[in-house]
Protein backbone atom coordinates (compact mmCIF):
# COMPACT_ATOMS: atom_id res chain seq x y z
CA UNK A 1 0.00 0.00 0.00
CA UNK A 2 2.64 2.83 0.95
CA UNK A 3 4.78 1.57 -2.35
CA UNK A 4 1.60 1.59 -3.98
CA UNK A 5 0.84 5.78 -2.47
CA UNK A 6 4.94 6.51 -2.97
CA UNK A 7 4.59 5.76 -6.87
CA UNK A 8 0.92 7.51 -7.08
CA UNK A 9 3.33 10.46 -5.66
CA UNK A 10 5.94 10.37 -7.61
CA UNK A 11 3.65 10.05 -10.39
CA UNK A 12 1.79 13.03 -9.46
CA UNK A 13 4.66 15.16 -8.85
CA UNK A 14 6.43 14.11 -12.58
CA UNK A 15 3.17 15.44 -13.95
CA UNK A 16 2.93 18.91 -11.95
CA UNK A 17 4.65 20.96 -13.96
CA UNK A 18 2.74 19.40 -17.52
CA UNK A 19 -0.11 20.70 -15.72
CA UNK A 20 0.70 23.81 -14.90
CA UNK A 21 1.07 24.99 -17.97
CA UNK A 22 -1.65 23.16 -19.55
CA UNK A 23 -2.90 25.73 -22.51
CA UNK A 24 -6.28 25.93 -24.13
CA UNK A 25 -5.70 25.92 -28.01
CA UNK A 26 -8.35 27.01 -30.24
CA UNK A 27 -8.89 25.55 -33.57
CA UNK A 28 -11.08 26.36 -36.55
CA UNK A 29 -14.38 23.52 -36.84
CA UNK A 30 -16.30 22.88 -39.96
CA UNK A 31 -19.77 23.96 -38.90
CA UNK A 32 -22.03 20.95 -40.05
CA UNK A 33 -22.77 17.83 -38.14
CA UNK A 34 -19.81 15.68 -39.63
CA UNK A 35 -17.68 18.57 -38.96
CA UNK A 36 -18.46 18.51 -34.99
CA UNK A 37 -17.45 15.04 -35.02
CA UNK A 38 -14.38 15.57 -37.13
CA UNK A 39 -13.53 18.02 -33.80
CA UNK A 40 -14.73 15.79 -31.15
CA UNK A 41 -12.23 13.20 -32.58
CA UNK A 42 -9.59 15.51 -32.77
CA UNK A 43 -10.09 16.89 -29.11
CA UNK A 44 -9.98 13.73 -27.73
CA UNK A 45 -7.07 12.34 -29.41
CA UNK A 46 -5.03 15.65 -28.28
CA UNK A 47 -6.62 16.15 -24.90
CA UNK A 48 -5.08 12.71 -24.16
CA UNK A 49 -2.04 12.91 -25.56
CA UNK A 50 -0.59 16.51 -24.29
CA UNK A 51 -2.97 17.28 -21.27
CA UNK A 52 -4.34 20.48 -22.81
CA UNK A 53 -7.54 21.66 -23.68
CA UNK A 54 -8.68 22.42 -27.28
CA UNK A 55 -11.33 24.36 -28.16
CA UNK A 56 -13.46 24.98 -31.63
CA UNK A 57 -14.59 27.90 -33.14
CA UNK A 58 -16.80 28.71 -36.04
CA UNK A 59 -15.82 30.44 -39.41
CA UNK A 60 -17.87 31.87 -42.28
CA UNK A 61 -18.23 29.68 -45.07
CA UNK A 62 -16.83 31.77 -48.03
CA UNK A 63 -12.58 31.66 -48.65
CA UNK A 64 -12.91 35.43 -49.59
CA UNK A 65 -14.83 36.04 -46.10
CA UNK A 66 -12.39 34.01 -44.32
CA UNK A 67 -9.44 35.44 -45.13
CA UNK A 68 -10.67 38.93 -44.98
CA UNK A 69 -11.37 37.83 -41.01
CA UNK A 70 -8.13 36.18 -40.90
CA UNK A 71 -6.41 39.17 -41.80
CA UNK A 72 -8.24 41.72 -39.26
CA UNK A 73 -7.63 39.14 -36.32
CA UNK A 74 -4.19 38.74 -37.45
CA UNK A 75 -3.88 42.27 -37.50
CA UNK A 76 -4.23 42.68 -33.71
CA UNK A 77 -2.12 40.40 -33.32
CA UNK A 78 -3.91 38.40 -30.88
CA UNK A 79 -2.54 35.54 -29.55
CA UNK A 80 -6.05 34.16 -28.18
CA UNK A 81 -7.71 34.14 -31.31
CA UNK A 82 -6.69 31.06 -32.75
CA UNK A 83 -3.89 28.68 -33.24
CA UNK A 84 -4.57 25.93 -35.76
CA UNK A 85 -6.66 26.78 -39.04
CA UNK A 86 -7.25 25.90 -42.29
CA UNK A 87 -5.82 28.43 -44.96
CA UNK A 88 -7.51 28.02 -48.31
CA UNK A 89 -4.75 27.11 -51.00
CA UNK A 90 -4.39 30.47 -52.45
CA UNK A 91 -4.10 32.59 -49.50
CA UNK A 92 -0.27 30.99 -48.20
CA UNK A 93 1.29 34.15 -50.04
CA UNK A 94 -1.20 36.43 -49.06
CA UNK A 95 -1.20 35.77 -45.16
CA UNK A 96 2.76 34.33 -45.36
CA UNK A 97 3.96 36.70 -42.61
CA UNK A 98 1.29 35.66 -40.12
CA UNK A 99 1.94 32.05 -40.46
CA UNK A 100 4.33 30.11 -38.26
CA UNK A 101 7.40 28.48 -39.38
CA UNK A 102 6.75 25.07 -39.34
CA UNK A 103 10.15 24.31 -41.11
CA UNK A 104 12.02 22.58 -37.98
CA UNK A 105 8.97 20.57 -37.32
CA UNK A 106 7.46 19.31 -40.12
CA UNK A 107 10.41 18.85 -42.52
CA UNK A 108 10.45 15.11 -42.28
CA UNK A 109 7.16 14.21 -43.63
CA UNK A 110 7.72 16.12 -47.31
CA UNK A 111 7.99 12.95 -48.80
CA UNK A 112 4.68 11.40 -47.44
CA UNK A 113 2.46 14.26 -49.46
CA UNK A 114 1.88 15.64 -53.02
CA UNK A 115 4.46 17.26 -53.97
CA UNK A 116 2.83 20.21 -55.96
CA UNK A 117 0.61 20.92 -52.56
CA UNK A 118 3.86 20.83 -50.30
CA UNK A 119 5.84 22.89 -52.63
CA UNK A 120 2.00 25.81 -52.79
CA UNK A 121 2.72 25.61 -48.74
CA UNK A 122 6.35 26.89 -48.98
CA UNK A 123 7.81 30.71 -49.32
CA UNK A 124 10.92 31.59 -49.45
CA UNK A 125 12.05 27.85 -48.85
CA UNK A 126 10.20 27.69 -45.90
CA UNK A 127 7.19 25.73 -45.02
CA UNK A 128 4.55 27.63 -43.73
CA UNK A 129 1.64 25.27 -43.73
CA UNK A 130 0.96 21.62 -44.52
CA UNK A 131 -2.12 20.18 -47.28
CA UNK A 132 -4.94 19.33 -45.56
CA UNK A 133 -6.60 17.75 -48.25
CA UNK A 134 -6.71 18.03 -51.82
CA UNK A 135 -9.60 19.60 -53.89
CA UNK A 136 -10.52 20.20 -57.57
CA UNK A 137 -13.86 20.89 -59.39
CA UNK A 138 -15.65 18.24 -60.36
CA UNK A 139 -18.94 17.59 -62.02
CA UNK A 140 -21.78 15.74 -60.26
CA UNK A 141 -24.79 14.10 -62.35
CA UNK A 142 -27.54 11.59 -61.89
CA UNK A 143 -27.12 8.40 -63.19
CA UNK A 144 -30.24 7.28 -62.99
CA UNK A 145 -32.07 10.46 -65.07
CA UNK A 146 -29.09 10.14 -67.69
CA UNK A 147 -29.95 6.20 -68.20
CA UNK A 148 -33.45 7.28 -68.45
CA UNK A 149 -32.75 9.44 -71.38
CA UNK A 150 -30.22 7.53 -73.19
CA UNK A 151 -27.53 10.14 -72.61
CA UNK A 152 -23.72 9.79 -71.65
CA UNK A 153 -22.34 11.84 -69.17
CA UNK A 154 -21.23 15.06 -70.72
CA UNK A 155 -17.41 15.86 -72.10
CA UNK A 156 -18.44 19.62 -73.83
CA UNK A 157 -20.40 22.27 -71.95
CA UNK A 158 -22.51 22.45 -75.28
CA UNK A 159 -23.59 18.83 -74.73
CA UNK A 160 -24.32 19.64 -71.13
CA UNK A 161 -26.07 21.91 -71.92
CA UNK A 162 -28.08 20.19 -74.14
CA UNK A 163 -28.75 17.53 -71.87
CA UNK A 164 -29.94 19.76 -69.20
CA UNK A 165 -32.34 21.29 -71.03
CA UNK A 166 -33.70 18.31 -72.39
CA UNK A 167 -33.82 16.41 -69.41
CA UNK A 168 -35.00 19.43 -67.28
CA UNK A 169 -37.95 19.64 -69.90
CA UNK A 170 -38.97 16.40 -70.25
CA UNK A 171 -38.77 15.72 -66.29
CA UNK A 172 -40.97 19.00 -65.77
CA UNK A 173 -43.84 17.82 -68.05
CA UNK A 174 -43.65 14.86 -66.25
CA UNK A 175 -44.74 16.45 -62.93
CA UNK A 176 -41.45 17.03 -61.30
CA UNK A 177 -41.73 20.68 -61.42
CA UNK A 178 -39.17 22.13 -59.38
CA UNK A 179 -36.34 20.30 -61.74
CA UNK A 180 -33.09 22.13 -62.78
CA UNK A 181 -30.65 21.12 -65.03
CA UNK A 182 -27.38 22.51 -63.25
CA UNK A 183 -26.09 24.10 -60.24
CA UNK A 184 -22.78 25.88 -59.72
CA UNK A 185 -21.21 28.39 -57.69
CA UNK A 186 -22.65 31.65 -58.97
CA UNK A 187 -22.07 34.14 -56.05
CA UNK A 188 -20.24 37.04 -56.10
CA UNK A 189 -17.32 35.48 -54.03
CA UNK A 190 -13.93 33.16 -54.21
CA UNK A 191 -16.07 29.99 -55.86
CA UNK A 192 -17.33 32.28 -58.67
CA UNK A 193 -13.54 32.78 -59.58
CA UNK A 194 -13.08 29.25 -59.62
CA UNK A 195 -16.15 28.35 -61.25
CA UNK A 196 -15.13 31.33 -64.25
CA UNK A 197 -11.88 29.69 -64.68
CA UNK A 198 -12.90 26.49 -65.78
CA UNK A 199 -15.29 27.96 -68.19
CA UNK A 200 -12.74 30.13 -69.41
CA UNK A 201 -9.45 28.38 -69.79
CA UNK A 202 -11.37 25.13 -71.22
CA UNK A 203 -12.49 27.16 -73.91
CA UNK A 204 -8.91 28.96 -74.75
CA UNK A 205 -9.46 32.51 -72.98
CA UNK A 206 -6.52 31.41 -71.04
CA UNK A 207 -6.39 31.82 -67.35
CA UNK A 208 -6.88 35.75 -66.28
CA UNK A 209 -3.31 36.41 -65.83
CA UNK A 210 -0.55 33.67 -66.97
CA UNK A 211 2.40 31.75 -65.32
CA UNK A 212 4.88 34.97 -65.74
CA UNK A 213 2.24 37.46 -64.58
CA UNK A 214 0.93 38.91 -67.91
CA UNK A 215 -2.59 39.54 -67.68
CA UNK A 216 -4.79 37.78 -70.68
CA UNK A 217 -7.80 38.21 -70.00
CA UNK A 218 -9.01 40.68 -72.93
CA UNK A 219 -9.94 37.98 -75.54
CA UNK A 220 -12.90 36.83 -77.43
CA UNK A 221 -13.10 33.25 -76.20
CA UNK A 222 -12.73 34.66 -72.15
CA UNK A 223 -15.50 37.22 -73.84
CA UNK A 224 -17.56 34.06 -75.20
CA UNK A 225 -17.05 31.48 -71.90
CA UNK A 226 -18.50 34.10 -69.63
CA UNK A 227 -21.33 34.59 -72.10
CA UNK A 228 -21.86 30.98 -71.81
CA UNK A 229 -22.23 30.79 -68.38
CA UNK A 230 -24.74 34.00 -68.09
CA UNK A 231 -26.93 32.13 -70.79
CA UNK A 232 -27.77 29.10 -68.11
CA UNK A 233 -29.02 31.72 -65.39
CA UNK A 234 -32.97 31.09 -65.33
CA UNK A 235 -32.65 28.65 -68.21
CA UNK A 236 -30.99 25.71 -66.72
CA UNK A 237 -30.18 26.88 -63.86
CA UNK A 238 -32.14 28.60 -61.51
CA UNK A 239 -32.31 32.23 -61.08
CA UNK A 240 -31.08 31.64 -57.27
CA UNK A 241 -27.88 30.64 -58.39
CA UNK A 242 -26.48 34.15 -58.69
CA UNK A 243 -26.74 33.16 -54.56
CA UNK A 244 -24.92 29.73 -54.73
CA UNK A 245 -22.10 28.79 -52.90
CA UNK A 246 -21.08 25.37 -52.41
CA UNK A 247 -23.62 23.98 -50.06
CA UNK A 248 -26.77 26.29 -51.15
CA UNK A 249 -26.54 24.01 -54.80
CA UNK A 250 -25.25 21.00 -52.71
CA UNK A 251 -28.80 21.22 -50.72
CA UNK A 252 -30.88 21.60 -54.45
CA UNK A 253 -28.83 18.78 -55.84
CA UNK A 254 -29.05 16.07 -52.90
CA UNK A 255 -32.81 16.77 -53.04
CA UNK A 256 -32.76 15.41 -56.18
CA UNK A 257 -33.79 18.89 -57.64
CA UNK A 258 -30.68 19.05 -60.30
CA UNK A 259 -29.70 17.10 -63.07
CA UNK A 260 -25.85 18.50 -62.84
CA UNK A 261 -23.74 19.74 -60.34
CA UNK A 262 -20.00 21.90 -60.46
CA UNK A 263 -19.22 21.35 -57.06
CA UNK A 264 -15.72 19.88 -55.53
CA UNK A 265 -14.53 16.64 -53.92
CA UNK A 266 -16.19 16.52 -50.58
CA UNK A 267 -19.57 16.88 -51.69
CA UNK A 268 -19.33 12.99 -52.90
CA UNK A 269 -19.40 11.67 -49.74
CA UNK A 270 -22.42 13.66 -48.75
CA UNK A 271 -24.92 12.97 -51.89
CA UNK A 272 -23.99 9.04 -50.36
CA UNK A 273 -25.69 9.70 -47.15
CA UNK A 274 -28.33 8.00 -45.54
CA UNK A 275 -30.07 10.92 -45.42
CA UNK A 276 -29.76 11.95 -49.13
CA UNK A 277 -32.77 11.84 -51.42
CA UNK A 278 -30.62 10.71 -54.10
CA UNK A 279 -27.86 7.92 -52.54
CA UNK A 280 -27.06 5.29 -54.91
CA UNK A 281 -27.79 7.64 -58.20
CA UNK A 282 -24.48 9.75 -57.88
CA UNK A 283 -21.43 10.00 -60.51
CA UNK A 284 -18.67 12.34 -60.77
CA UNK A 285 -16.24 12.98 -63.27
CA UNK A 286 -13.69 15.84 -64.89
CA UNK A 287 -15.85 19.32 -65.19
CA UNK A 288 -17.02 19.71 -69.35
CA UNK A 289 -14.33 20.79 -71.39
CA UNK A 290 -14.83 23.15 -74.41
CA UNK A 291 -16.01 22.06 -77.53
CA UNK A 292 -12.63 19.89 -78.42
CA UNK A 293 -13.08 18.40 -74.66
CA UNK A 294 -10.35 20.16 -73.00
CA UNK A 295 -11.35 19.97 -69.39
CA UNK A 296 -9.90 22.30 -67.23
CA UNK A 297 -10.42 21.75 -63.19
CA UNK A 298 -9.54 24.02 -60.99
CA UNK A 299 -6.88 23.37 -58.35
CA UNK A 300 -8.50 24.43 -54.79
CA UNK A 301 -7.63 22.87 -51.55
CA UNK A 302 -7.05 23.60 -47.75
CA UNK A 303 -4.03 23.71 -45.49
CA UNK A 304 -3.73 23.56 -41.89
CA UNK A 305 -1.69 26.50 -41.24
CA UNK A 306 -0.42 27.65 -37.14
CA UNK A 307 -0.79 31.58 -35.97
CA UNK A 308 2.54 33.47 -36.14
CA UNK A 309 1.04 34.77 -32.63
CA UNK A 310 0.21 31.63 -30.95
CA UNK A 311 1.17 31.45 -27.64
CA UNK A 312 2.10 27.74 -27.53
CA UNK A 313 3.93 26.69 -30.76
CA UNK A 314 4.59 23.17 -29.21
CA UNK A 315 1.35 22.42 -28.59
CA UNK A 316 0.29 23.82 -31.53
CA UNK A 317 2.37 21.50 -33.74
CA UNK A 318 1.27 18.61 -31.53
CA UNK A 319 -2.41 19.03 -32.55
CA UNK A 320 -0.86 19.94 -36.22
CA UNK A 321 0.89 16.55 -36.22
CA UNK A 322 -2.23 14.87 -35.24
CA UNK A 323 -4.87 16.53 -37.73
CA UNK A 324 -2.86 15.51 -40.20
CA UNK A 325 -1.26 11.91 -39.95
CA UNK A 326 -3.34 9.16 -41.40
CA UNK A 327 -5.41 7.95 -39.31
CA UNK A 328 -7.40 11.55 -39.23
CA UNK A 329 -7.00 12.25 -42.92
CA UNK A 330 -9.15 8.40 -43.02
CA UNK A 331 -11.74 9.66 -40.92
CA UNK A 332 -11.91 13.29 -42.32
CA UNK A 333 -12.60 11.74 -45.70
CA UNK A 334 -15.06 9.00 -44.50
CA UNK A 335 -16.69 12.17 -42.36
CA UNK A 336 -16.66 15.14 -44.89
CA UNK A 337 -15.46 13.90 -48.02
CA UNK A 338 -11.82 15.43 -47.55
CA UNK A 339 -9.29 14.13 -50.67
CA UNK A 340 -6.55 13.17 -48.67
CA UNK A 341 -3.34 14.95 -49.14
CA UNK A 342 -1.38 12.01 -48.14
CA UNK A 343 -0.34 10.14 -51.24
CA UNK A 344 -0.39 6.49 -49.59
CA UNK A 345 -3.81 6.95 -48.91
CA UNK A 346 -4.62 6.66 -52.44
CA UNK A 347 -3.90 3.04 -52.81
CA UNK A 348 -5.48 2.50 -49.28
CA UNK A 349 -8.24 -0.64 -49.19
CA UNK A 350 -10.31 1.03 -47.01
CA UNK A 351 -10.01 4.61 -48.46
CA UNK A 352 -10.93 3.20 -51.72
CA UNK A 353 -13.50 1.33 -50.87
CA UNK A 354 -15.17 4.30 -49.49
CA UNK A 355 -14.56 6.73 -52.15
CA UNK A 356 -13.61 4.53 -55.37
CA UNK A 357 -13.66 7.96 -57.36
CA UNK A 358 -10.39 8.96 -56.08
CA UNK A 359 -8.82 6.45 -58.19
CA UNK A 360 -9.53 8.38 -60.94
CA UNK A 361 -9.60 11.67 -59.68
CA UNK A 362 -5.58 11.40 -57.86
CA UNK A 363 -4.45 11.95 -62.27
CA UNK A 364 -7.30 14.73 -62.29
CA UNK A 365 -5.48 16.34 -59.07
CA UNK A 366 -1.74 16.52 -60.12
CA UNK A 367 -3.08 18.47 -63.28
CA UNK A 368 -5.64 20.18 -61.89
CA UNK A 369 -5.46 24.22 -63.06
CA UNK A 370 -4.17 26.64 -60.45
CA UNK A 371 -5.83 30.25 -59.67
CA UNK A 372 -3.53 32.85 -60.23
CA UNK A 373 -1.88 33.19 -56.60
CA UNK A 374 1.30 32.23 -56.94
CA UNK A 375 2.08 35.02 -59.30
CA UNK A 376 0.28 37.90 -58.14
CA UNK A 377 1.51 36.94 -54.25
CA UNK A 378 0.33 39.28 -51.62
CA UNK A 379 -2.39 40.86 -54.04
CA UNK A 380 -4.10 37.71 -54.95
CA UNK A 381 -7.61 38.95 -52.97
CA UNK A 382 -8.03 41.81 -54.82
CA UNK A 383 -7.71 39.94 -57.79
CA UNK A 384 -9.89 37.33 -57.40
CA UNK A 385 -12.69 39.85 -55.86
CA UNK A 386 -12.22 41.64 -59.75
CA UNK A 387 -12.41 38.13 -61.31
CA UNK A 388 -16.14 37.47 -59.03
CA UNK A 389 -16.99 40.75 -59.28
CA UNK A 390 -16.89 41.25 -63.31
CA UNK A 391 -18.05 38.00 -63.53
CA UNK A 392 -20.89 38.45 -61.76
CA UNK A 393 -21.84 41.54 -64.12
CA UNK A 394 -21.95 39.28 -66.95
CA UNK A 395 -23.91 36.11 -64.88
CA UNK A 396 -26.41 39.21 -63.98
CA UNK A 397 -26.90 40.76 -67.25
CA UNK A 398 -25.13 44.35 -65.83
CA UNK A 399 -22.14 43.59 -68.62
CA UNK A 400 -21.60 41.74 -71.53
CA UNK A 401 -18.79 39.12 -71.77
CA UNK A 402 -16.50 41.87 -74.51
CA UNK A 403 -17.04 44.69 -72.25
CA UNK A 404 -16.45 43.11 -69.09
CA UNK A 405 -13.28 41.09 -69.94
CA UNK A 406 -12.33 44.45 -71.27
CA UNK A 407 -13.04 45.65 -67.32
CA UNK A 408 -11.33 43.06 -66.25
CA UNK A 409 -7.83 43.83 -67.87
CA UNK A 410 -7.91 47.13 -66.90
CA UNK A 411 -8.84 46.74 -63.46
CA UNK A 412 -6.17 43.80 -63.04
CA UNK A 413 -3.34 46.03 -64.85
CA UNK A 414 -4.30 49.26 -61.45
CA UNK A 415 -4.18 46.49 -59.18
CA UNK A 416 -1.00 45.05 -60.48
CA UNK A 417 0.23 49.03 -60.80
CA UNK A 418 4.35 48.35 -60.99
CA UNK A 419 4.40 44.93 -60.81
CA UNK A 420 3.23 41.80 -58.46
CA UNK A 421 4.64 42.33 -55.26
C1 LIG B 1 -13.19 24.90 -52.21
C2 LIG B 1 -11.73 24.86 -52.62
C3 LIG B 1 -11.06 26.17 -52.33
C4 LIG B 1 -11.84 27.28 -52.98
C5 LIG B 1 -13.27 27.30 -52.50
C6 LIG B 1 -14.08 28.34 -53.24
O1 LIG B 1 -13.30 24.91 -50.84
O2 LIG B 1 -11.06 23.81 -51.98
O3 LIG B 1 -9.73 26.16 -52.77
O4 LIG B 1 -11.26 28.54 -52.77
O5 LIG B 1 -13.86 26.04 -52.71
O6 LIG B 1 -15.36 28.43 -52.79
Amino acid sequence: MRKLLLNLTACSLALLPALAQADTLRMECAPSKEGREFCRYVKQRFEAQTGHTLTFIDLPRASDEKLSLFQQLFAARDANAIDLFQADTVWIGVLNKHLLDLTPYVSDMRQDFFPAAWQNDMVNGRVKAIPAYMDTGALYYRKDLLEKYGEQPPKTWAELTRIAARIQQAERANGHKGLWGLVFQGKSYEGLTCNALEWVASQGGGTFIDADGSITVNNPRAAQALEMAAGWVGTIAPPGVLGYMEEEGRALFQNGDAVFMRNWLYAYVLTQDKSSAIRGKVGVMPVPGGADGQSVSTLGGWQWAISSYTKNPQAAVALLKIVSDAESQKKAQGLLGWAPSRQALYQDPQVLAQAPYLATFSGILAKATPRPATQTRRKYAQVSKAIYNTSFNVLRRDSDGAGAVQTLQARLERIRARGWR
